[in-house]
């Protein structure tokens, strides 16, 4: 085994009530996480009710009430539940999201729907909903509306903001950089699309438009590039004396030692600067800053292979199927055992699932305590977003439950898929 220096796992990529008892273990939400572990077997996600309510309530207090969660970080009806009781927004990206936010009984005045390829269904069912925006993206979108609009025999005009393409680079991924010019989404502001798009929907007696949106990308950690985003808005808005902008999301968050970013506060300050004498309503619009560090994910160790001189592997029982962003973007993520928290981590090792393919990699380079043993459960900290919502069953791997804690309580709010459910499909 290679052994290197490594401190232990440190608190703040833990979720906000995670505990650490005399012995070592791990508590979140008052739920010590091995109990939860064996009580629904692995792999799990456990997610920190109380750290999720208190993102919600700094999102709502840094925009003056005006956030929007964006759904697509992570939805169930549980969450979607959760989102309303903290009076937050929910930005929705397609009928399905919608269909599950519904369901859960969200207030449709409070959704605003967005895609860069809403179908005509897809916008009949929000107009039906009466969502409270929408957020159009192509000239496509403006003529269905209006053809809708006709057709439904709509009274009131449809409320829409139009989502431009500011030009800003996020510094962020390729593949969830959305700002730039070279984009699928949105009307190209340098291009004088985003000009025309305005016009249109200015003197369309089928829309009423409130004003405009940008999301320039994801995992963003520069203020400065949400800030500049925040300013293009602001030159659309002001000319035409337009009532709201939205600033999309993006906010990043750290997911490995070391790693910093802004707080939900501290992008809300820097969006305020900018935008404070315009006397305009300001939405934001986060996913990834409400929950990705509430949860942690919990796996037990089948096999560790020891390779000398190449590297050890460590094999657990998920994979890309509960965690494809490794695989997507290259992400990273800490490890630690929730036995000892607290232990130093000087095993390096590749930890990897049970999918047939060497991409299957959870965590490339993970750190772990040097009395790792088959058995084991091992955490992953920060997968609260983007984990459950982008699963799949490959290789019919059922795909995991996750539980809300909170005040020693476990909830478990979406249950473990089951052989019948593998099959519920085939006809
Ligand atoms: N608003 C719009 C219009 C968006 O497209 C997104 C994310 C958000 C808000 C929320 O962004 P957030 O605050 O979560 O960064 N699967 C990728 C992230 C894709 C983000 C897509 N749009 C990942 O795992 O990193």
């Amino acid at each position: 085994m290679s052994h290197i220096a490594s401190s232990p796992i440190p608190g703040y990529l833990l979720p906000d009530t995670a505990q650490v008892g005399k012995d070592g273990r791990l508590s979140i939400g008052g739920c010590d996480v091995l109990e939860l572990a064996e009580e629904f077997g692995t792999p799990l996600f456990v997610y920190d009710e109380e750290h999720l309510r208190s993102r919600c309530r700094e999102a709502m207090a840094a925009f003056d009430g005006r956030a929007v969660y964006a759904a697509k970080a992570f939805l169930c009806k549980a969450m979607a539940e959760l989102v309303d009781s903290e009076q937050m927004y929910l930005d929705v990206a397609t009928g399905g999201e919608l269909h599950v936010a519904i369901a859960a009984g969200f207030p449709t005045s409070r959704i605003f729907f967005h895609g860069n390829n809403k179908s005509p269904d897809e916008l009949r069912q929000a107009l039906e909903a009466e969502v409270g925006r929408i957020v159009v993206d192509n000239f496509t979108e403006l003529d269905n509306l209006e053809a809708l609009h006709a057709e439904m025999g709509l009274t009131e005009p449809i409320p829409v903001l139009i989502r431009i393409t500011p030009g800003i680079e996020a510094h962020t991924h390729e593949y969830i950089s959305t700002g730039q010019d070279d984009s699928k989404f949105g009307f190209t502001v340098s291009l004088g699309l985003a000009e025309e798009a305005m016009k249109r929907a200015a003197s369309s007696d089928a829309l009423h438009l409130l004003g405009v949106h940008a999301h320039i990308g994801s995992q963003v950690f520069r203020l400065d590039s949400l800030a500049r985003s925040a300013e293009t808005l602001a030159e659309f808005v002001r000319p035409l004396g337009l009532a709201e902008l939205s600033v999309g999301g993006g906010l990043g968050v750290a997911y490995l030692t070391g790693e910093e970013a802004p707080s939900i506060t501290e992008w809300g300050e820097a969006v305020r600067e900018v935008t404070q004498d315009l006397g305009v309503k300001v939405w934001a619009e986060p996913g990834r800053a409400i929950v990705a560090s509430a949860a942690i994910t919990l796996y037990r160790v089948g096999d560790i292979k020891e390779l000398p001189g190449i590297r050890t592997y460590v094999a657990v029982d998920g994979g890309m199927s509960d965690n494809p962003r490794p695989v997507l973007y290259g992400s990273g993520y800490e490890a630690f055992l929730p036995r000892s928290t607290n232990a130093d981590r000087p095993l390096q090792a590749r930890i990897v699932g049970k999918h047939c393919e060497s991409g299957d990699v959870l965590v490339d380079k993970a750190h772990l305590p040097a009395d790792l043993q088959i058995g084991d459960i091992i955490a992953t900290p920060v997968t609260g977003a983007y984990g459950y919502s982008m699963g799949s069953n490959y290789n019919k791997i059922p795909r995991p439950p996750v539980i809300f804690t909170s005040n020693g309580t476990p909830r478990q709010i979406i249950r473990r898929e089951t052989p019948t459910d593998l099959l519920r499909l085939d006809l």
